[in-house]
């Protein structure tokens, strides 16, 4: 277990242990922030249900073609990742306005945008991970020019395949955000975790809410929403247990 190995990073969600050279344990933690840490919370198993989320998404995403660090999942709580080194952004995809972007502009929540928005925030938590552009990016050197285009790409990748997933679990994907890292040979691959704790997702049908809002808005039935989630996403994908 993870006793034995030597802790390198704890954030809000996940612990980051080394596994070996080039490789790295996250576990999942049954912890829930939301307002950069302002509110804490969380429910237990949490990190089991997300860490299966985790599993089952990115065991999807490789056979669509897309490159991320997971390796391998033989313990409950976590999965053996290859270690990269992250690019401290948030990538951000909307398919429909939600959250900071809609109440930004003043717009009611659930306008369907005709294409896909991919927004980047800046990952630091003293500043509150503010939006950053792609010439800031650039200029402040936090991605290489040639990297914004690779990472759009990638994040426009994750989310037409995602979208076909979760329409088949009735649940439509309102955006989501991701992190991308290097490896040892410079090849960029998506890490880190798609949970409900960053996705929006709501029922095809009745528009309820199954993910992160749900604490953040203090909805109730949290705990079940993300198992509701995680069921979905396995009849999806015809997973037998
Ligand atoms: N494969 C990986 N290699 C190295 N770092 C990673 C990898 N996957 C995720 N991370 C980083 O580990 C941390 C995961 O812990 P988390 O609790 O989500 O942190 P945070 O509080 O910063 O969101 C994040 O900082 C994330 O960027
Ligand atoms: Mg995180």
């Amino acid at each position: 277990m993870s006793l034995k190995r030597e802790l390198l990073y704890e954030g809000k969600a996940k612990k980051i242990y080394r596994e070996t050279s080039e490789k790295v344990f996250v576990e999942y933690k049954d912890s829930l922030t939301a307002f950069n840490a302002q509110k804490l919370g969380s429910f237990e198993g949490k990190g089991i249900v997300n860490r299966n989320i985790t599993v089952l998404l990115y065991k999807y995403l490789e056979g669509q073609g897309v490159k991320t660090h997971f390796i391998s999942a033989e313990e409950p709580n976590g999965i053996v990742a290859t270690e990269v080194k992250i690019i401290p952004l948030e990538i951000v995809v909307r398919n429909i306005l939600a959250g900071s972007t809609a109440k930004k502009f003043n717009i009611e929540e659930g306008r369907i945008l005709e294409r896909p928005l991919v927004e980047f925030y800046f990952k630091n938590d003293e500043l509150g991970d503010p939006f950053i552009s792609d010439d800031q990016a650039v200029a402040l050197k936090v991605v290489s020019g040639p990297e914004i285009p690779q990472l759009k790409e990638i994040a426009l990748k994750v989310n037409s395949a995602l979208r076909v997933l979760f329409a088949k679990a009735n649940l439509q994907l309102v955006d989501f955000k991701i992190e991308v890292g290097a490896d040892s040979k410079g090849q960029l691959l998506l890490a880190d975790e798609i949970t409900p704790d960053c996705c929006r997702l709501w029922d095809v049908r009745t528009q309820e809410k199954f993910d992160k809002d749900r604490f953040r808005r203090d909805l109730g039935r949290v705990k079940e929403s993300y198992e509701e989630v995680l069921k979905r996403l396995e009849n999806a994908l015809g997973v037998t247990k």
